[in-house]
């Protein structure tokens, strides 16, 4: 595992470009549930209730009761040392690296504010990451398309009082990925770019089975890169990886990318 470590710290020394993918697993140390696993959320809630496009045009407040919990949840959790050092990683040596996440939480901003203003430059956005599958912080008209701020303290009481659009007044809903729906094509196709460019791939905290996000190091991998995998545990990549790192996304990355 030393071995390793240093290994994977040279070669994104090394690197020329870097993408990252992250997943829940950077989040879990922030106090943000992961979906797998045996505290997952997949555990206790049916993602056919909650999560798709006919839950919503069936009960609508049950899906927003949800979101509006999770979006109360994440709202008190802050960014871990993970996402510290990702957000260094980005910010010190700007276009190098591109992070692609998988989470909706936002956490990935906030280490980019914190980490912007400790630097003195205070332009964060070379370390916002392409949000695959959306952000909870954020609405989007389920009829127009239109995005807007998140509306906090949804009343979910009745389908009368949810939050509705003030273009269309067609219901708002989170603006996230649910099963069965496309990923904007402009955010997947930057991902898959900046994977094509990058020498090396890092994954941190993710299943990897998610598609299609998870051909994001196989990419890299096409192209002549390397791919470093930090888990807990190992995922359907590791075997792919040409270094799998077992441990604390919290602990590895600051030591990846001091
Ligand atoms: P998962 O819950 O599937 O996987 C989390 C991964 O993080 C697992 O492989 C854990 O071993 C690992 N992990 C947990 N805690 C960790 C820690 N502290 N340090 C390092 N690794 C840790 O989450 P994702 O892979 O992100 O999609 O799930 C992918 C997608 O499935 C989500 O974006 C979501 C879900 O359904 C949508 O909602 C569209």
């Amino acid at each position: 595992m030393k071995a390793d470590l240093a290994r994977a710290r040279e070669l994104l020394a090394d690197a020329r470009r870097i993408v990252v993918l992250t997943g829940a697993g950077i989040s879990a140390e922030s106090g943000v549930p992961t979906f797998r696993g045996p505290k997952g959320l997949w555990k206790s809630f049916r993602p056919e209730e909650l999560a798709t496009p006919e839950a919503f045009r069936r009960d609508p407040c049950l899906v927003w009761g949800w979101y509006a919990w999770r979006r109360s949840l994440v709202e008190k959790c802050v960014p871990n040392t993970g996402h510290l050092a990702l957000a260094r990683l980005a910010l010190v040596e700007r276009g190098r690296t591109t992070i692609v996440t998988q989470n909706v939480d936002a956490l990935h901003h906030r280490a980019a504010r914190a980490i912007a203003a400790e630097l003195g430059d205070g332009d964060p956005t070379p370390a916002f990451p392409l949000e695959v599958h959306g952000a909870i912080d954020r609405d989007r008209c389920s009829g127009c398309g239109q995005r807007s701020d998140g509306v906090i303290d949804v009343d979910v009481t009745s389908v009368d009082k949810l939050p509705r659009c003030g273009e269309c007044d067609s219901l708002l809903r989170p603006d996230v990925v649910w099963f069965g729906e496309a990923l904007d094509p402009a955010v997947i196709g930057a991902s898959f770019e900046a994977a094509r460019e990058a020498d090396v791939c890092l994954v941190a905290g993710t299943s990897a089975v998610v598609y299609p996000v998870a051909s994001v190091p196989d990419m890299t991998l096409q192209s002549g890169g390397v791919v470093i995998e930090a888990n807990l545990e190992p995922t359907p990549l590791s075997s792919r990886a040409t270094i799998s790192l077992m441990g604390l996304a919290g602990e590895l990355l600051p030591d990846l990318v001091p």
